[in-house]
C-alpha cells in the first residue's frame, strides 16, 4: 500500500472527535516558520467537521464572501488551532470561476499518487489546502496565492508555461517566497517547482447548497509539514466548538 493510501487508511481508522474554539486560532501563527519537530499527540482520533465562519462577525462564510482570484489570502485553521489553510475561489484571467475536478496527483518524493480534492460551491471553484509550505514550513503571507497572470518571483516564464499547459487559460499559483516552491491549485496543489518534493495537503470541503455554507471535514495527500499525521503536533479546538474562523490577510508579492 502506498504512502498516501496508508495515510488515508489511518484517517479512516480514526474514530472519535473533539472539536473546539476557533477564536484564539486566528490570532497567531501567520508570521515565521513552523518547526519540524517530533509532534506530540493532540488527543484527537478523527478529523473534526468545522463550519467556516467570518473571523470578525462569526457568521458563516457564503460564496459571495469568497472573491474569485482575491488578492487577499483567506486563511483559516484546521484540523488543529495552529494549522493554517488557504481558502481559494479559483478563476481564470477574466475572473470567471474555474471548476476544479479531482486529479491523480504524484508526490515527487515517493512517486506515490493520491486523488486530489475537488472544488466545491455552486461553481465547483472553491478549494482549500494546508498553507504550510511542504519544503521547510513557511506560512502566509510568505507563501500565498498569485492570481492568474501575476509574475512569479524567480520564475519569469512560469505563467506563460502554465498558460500553454492549460490550453490557453491563464491560471494562478501558490508560491512560497522562502525558497521558491510553487504549487498548482487547479491540479491538487501539485508541485510545479521545487525545492519542495511534496504537494500541499488538500483540505476536503463540504458545501451545503441550501444554506450556501462551507465546512472543512478532512484532508488528503501528504501529511501537513512536520507531522507524522495531521492530528498530531498541535492544540485541538476546544470541545463543543463546531466552527473555524476565516480571516483575510494581506499578501506580499
Ligand atoms: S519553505 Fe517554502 S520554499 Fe522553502
Amino acid at each position: 500500500m502506498d504512502e498516501e493510501k496508508v495515510d488515508s487508511g489511518k484517517r479512516n481508522f480514526l474514530k472519535a472527535m473533539i472539536v473546539v474554539s476557533a477564536g484564539a486560532a486566528v490570532a497567531g501563527v501567520l508570521k515565521g516558520v513552523v518547526s519540524n519537530v517530533i509532534a506530540p499527540s493532540s488527543g484527537l482520533t478523527a478529523f473534526p467537521t468545522l463550519t467556516l465562519v467570518d473571523s470578525e462577525t462569526g457568521a458563516p462564510i457564503h460564496t459571495s464572501d469568497i472573491k474569485v482570484n482575491s488578492t487577499k489570502a483567506y486563511v483559516y485553521y484546521y484540523p488543529l488551532q495552529n494549522d493554517p489553510n488557504f481558502l481559494i475561489r479559483l478563476g481564470d484571467q477574466n475572473n470567471n470561476d474555474v471548476k476544479v475536478v479531482s486529479k491523480q496527483v504524484t508526490v515527487p518524493a515517493t512517486g506515490r499518487v493520491f486523488t486530489s480534492a475537488a472544488g466545491v460551491g455552486p461553481y465547483g471553484s472553491v478549494i482549500s489546502s494546508s498553507a504550510i509550505c511542504q519544503h521547510l514550513g513557511c506560512v502566509p503571507p510568505i507563501i500565498h496565492y498569485y492570481t492568474p497572470g501575476t509574475p512569479i518571483p524567480g520564475h519569469p516564464t512560469l505563467v506563460s508555461q502554465q498558460q500553454s499547459a492549460q490550453n490557453g487559460m491563464l491560471t494562478g499559483y501558490v508560491h512560497c517566497n522562502c525558497h521558491g516552491s510553487t504549487y498548482d491549485p487547479y491540479n491538487g496543489f501539485a508541485v510545479v517547482t521545487g525545492p519542495t518534493v511534496h504537494p500541499l495537503p488538500n483540505t476536503i470541503l463540504d458545501y451545503d447548497p441550501v444554506t450556501d455554507t462551507y465546512r472543512a471535514k478532512s484532508m488528503v495527500g501528504p501529511t501537513i509539514y512536520g507531522k507524522p499525521n495531521d492530528l498530531s503536533g498541535g492544540t485541538p479546538f476546544s470541545s463543543g466548538t463546531t466552527t473555524t474562523a476565516v480571516s483575510k490577510i494581506s499578501v506580499l508579492s
